[in-house]
């Protein structure tokens, strides 16, 4: 903390705002993602600098696969967290070295835990008694030992989390009363290696000190392994992430520092009970917090009208292309992300408006009574905050309009157009 103040994450202007982004604007053809990746390299090295350097970063690949982005975040980050067979395929075509993979989720099929068997991943995050047993089975059948976590879903609920994934009734891990039976079984399993307890709860927290109480409750979980005398489960804790961005107005940022310091003080007393010949090492998994705020969405507008009292700006994408900026990604109750007309001066007057997308359907609303510099059909209205679940957490096949580009701004301000993501992530492996 500065004077009361979270130490900020980024002190970069996003490529955004200077003047080089009108050079874009102007050769765009259709709507567009762009990253910025400086304000995501500076994000992974605050983060690097807050955490205790036995701490490792894994980006957690389904905020943004981007090929292209992915491979500057096995550079910048020690390793990666992934879902599925195409993610951990992207993850090894990006760069990550295959003992720095971390493979959770709860339905992975028995195709894609011999995958992961086969490209020797540093732990499978195990799910289920069932789970346990078809990875035994994928393991034997590719004749190696299969390095496993167990994924544990605590007891607490962690309120802070605005989608909660543990503490409760969940498809995710294996209940912490269970945890001991769950080891036993490990135990029984020749071909799989426990290497150590992951800890997934939740995501999108902005509250600091709601995250240190998970990574308590992770650390907990980890000395009631020990005590129970039900290792070796010793060389990897997996504490999760959670960390949040704030997209709507009135929230604030998260206060990373304070829950990086949380984080290595939880390590630092459990590191000691741990054993040191296993070389135990931590993981914190973050996705969202590293990426959302370094990309942008834009679209032109394709009409404006009035309709009861009301002004519309119709775009050229909508919830097809970002489902998150129309409320229907998570949302119990639609909120506004924050948008501006980006073909008009900054300081320009504002109307209100509601920014709709092209489909028929009354949900494909992009911003609902926002402020905007008064949008003219032509202008480019850009939504912020759009650099994770974003173009690939979309229905983008819907009402079948084209897909948008995806740009990237490097750290040294030049722009380019980026590969786009394969069509089935299944073709790689
Ligand atoms: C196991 C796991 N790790 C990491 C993440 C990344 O979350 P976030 O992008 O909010 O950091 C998720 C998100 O659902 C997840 O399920």
């Amino acid at each position: 903390m500065q004077n009361g103040n979270p130490e900020p994450a980024s002190d970069r202007i996003p490529f955004w705002e200077t003047e080089a982004f009108a050079g874009l604007l102007a050769s765009a053809e259709r709507p567009f993602y762009l990253y910025d990746l400086g304000l995501i390299r500076e994000r992974a090295e605050r983060l690097r600098n807050w955490l205790d350097p036995s701490i490792l970063v894994y980006y957690a690949v389904k905020a943004n696969p981007n090929p292209d982005l992915l491979r500057a975040m096995a550079a910048w980050t020690d390793g990666a967290d992934v879902s599925s067979g195409g993610e951990l395929a992207a993850a090894l075509k990006a760069g990550f070295s295959p003992e720095r993979i971390h493979f959770a989720g709860p339905g992975k099929t028995d195709a894609e835990l011999r995958f992961a068997v086969r490209a020797g991943i540093g732990a499978i995050s195990v799910e289920s008694p069932n789970e346990l047993d078809r990875l035994e089975a994928a393991a034997f059948a590719e004749h190696r030992i299969a390095d496993a976590s167990v994924r544990v879903n605590p007891s607490l609920l962690i309120r802070a989390f605005a989608i909660k994934m543990g503490g409760k009734s969940s498809a995710f891990g294996t209940d912490e009363e269970r945890l001991p039976e769950m080891l036993d079984l490990f135990g029984r399993m020749p071909h799989v290696r426990p290497r150590g307890i992951h800890v997934y709860a939740g995501t999108q927290c902005l509250d600091a000190e709601a995250l240190a109480a998970n990574f308590r409750q992770t650390a907990d979980i980890v000395r009631g392994t020990l005590a129970g005398g039900k290792t070796p489960l010793l060389r990897l804790v997996n504490f999760g992430g959670g960390f949040g961005v704030p997209y709507h107005e009135g929230q604030t940022e998260l206060d990373a520092a304070s829950a990086c310091a949380a984080l290595n003080a939880e390590w630092a007393g459990l590191k000691k009970e741990l054993n040191p010949a296993d070389a135990p090492v931590a993981v914190l998994e973050l996705g969202r917090w590293l990426t959302a705020q370094a990309g942008l969405y834009a679209a032109r507008v394709v009409d404006v009208k009035s309709s009861r009292g009301r002004d519309y700006a119709v775009l050229e994408g909508g919830m097809n292309h970002h489902l998150a900026a129309s409320g229907n990604f998570g949302q119990v109750i639609r909120k506004n992300f924050r948008a501006a007309n980006l073909s008009r001066p900054a300081g320009a007057e504002t109307v209100e408006v509601t920014a709709v997308g092209p489909l028929c359907t009354s949900i494909d609303v992009m911003g609902d009574r926002i402020r905007l510099a008064k949008p003219e059909i032509g202008d480019w209205i850009g939504i912020y905050d759009s650099g994770a679940y974003a173009y690939s957490a979309s229905p983008l096949l819907f009402l079948s309009h084209p897909r948008p580009d995806e740009y990237a701004a490097d750290p040294d301000g030049a722009v380019r157009r980026l590969s786009r993501l394969p069509e089935s992530g299944a073709a790689d492996w």
